[in-house]
């Protein structure tokens, strides 16, 4: 699998021009385009990454990636990114990692997204990974009453499961906030559920990624199948 993801990293870095301003993506896919594009730049090529999560971040300056931010700059050329569910329409599930609403931030301020990911991701439709909802911790029933509504709405239910990170504690975003898992097992129309969760006050952010990603790169055992957004 790590091969796979490695194999779609290095289609993506096919698309990366000299002088580009790239969103670099978080997880265990985006970590080889970033080790892959480290390589790129000690052979002397010139671009600028803005990091999704603060683990990107160290990878990235660990590999010599000259960084900036959002605060300095405004748009981007091109993020790279994984994502734990994709359907045909390239909507996606992120946020398993934690970095969804940096992800959603650099993504929706890039001209292009590529989604880089082993076959695996590839599903009829989405909801049977856990769909991450971020929120703020301050009236955290309330928000869950709330977006418990938005589900009935959607014609979708499922257990929200608080994130826990290892150690047992509750899992802390880097913006510092809490991730509540949603168990929704398909999700028919992601777009409405999409706009639903994004009006509750308490929801920061939610992993329905719609409309975001133009390309999907897919490495598979028989070869790379690259998806381009109708
Ligand atoms: C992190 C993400 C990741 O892109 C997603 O979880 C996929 O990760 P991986 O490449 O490790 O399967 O959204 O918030």
């Amino acid at each position: 699998m790590d091969g796979l993801k490695r194999q779609a990293a290095a289609r993506a870095l096919d698309e990366v021009r000299d002088g580009m301003k790239l969103g670099l993506g978080t997880g265990s896919t985006a970590k080889h385009f970033v080790d892959l594009l480290g390589e790129k730049v000690r052979g002397g090529l010139k671009v600028v990454g803005v990091p999704t999560s603060e683990a990107t971040r160290a990878q990235a300056q660990a590999c010599g990636i000259a960084l900036t931010t959002l605060d300095e700059i405004d748009h981007l050329d091109l993020t790279v990114d994984g994502a734990d569910e994709v359907d045909a329409a390239l909507n996606l599930i992120k946020g398993g990692g934690g970095a969804l609403l940096r992800e959603k931030i650099v993504a929706a301020a890039s001209d292009r997204m590529i989604v880089i990911a082993d076959d695996s991701k590839w599903v009829d439709a989405l909801g049977r990974f856990p769909l991450p909802i971020e929120v703020i911790p301050f009236g955290l029933a309330a928000t869950r009453a709330a977006i418990a509504k938005a589900f009935a709405e959607a014609g979708v239910a499922g257990q929200l499961v608080l994130r826990t990170a290892k150690d047992g504690h509750v899992f802390v975003t880097d913006g510092g906030h809490w991730i509540v898992d949603a168990h929704l097992g398909r999700i028919e129309d992601a777009p409405r559920l999409a706009g639903l969760l994004s009006v509750i006050p308490g929801v920061v952010e939610h992993g329905l990624f719609i409309g975001l990603a133009g390309t999907v790169v897919l490495a598979a055992a028989q070869g790379i199948r690259v998806v381009e957004r109708r």
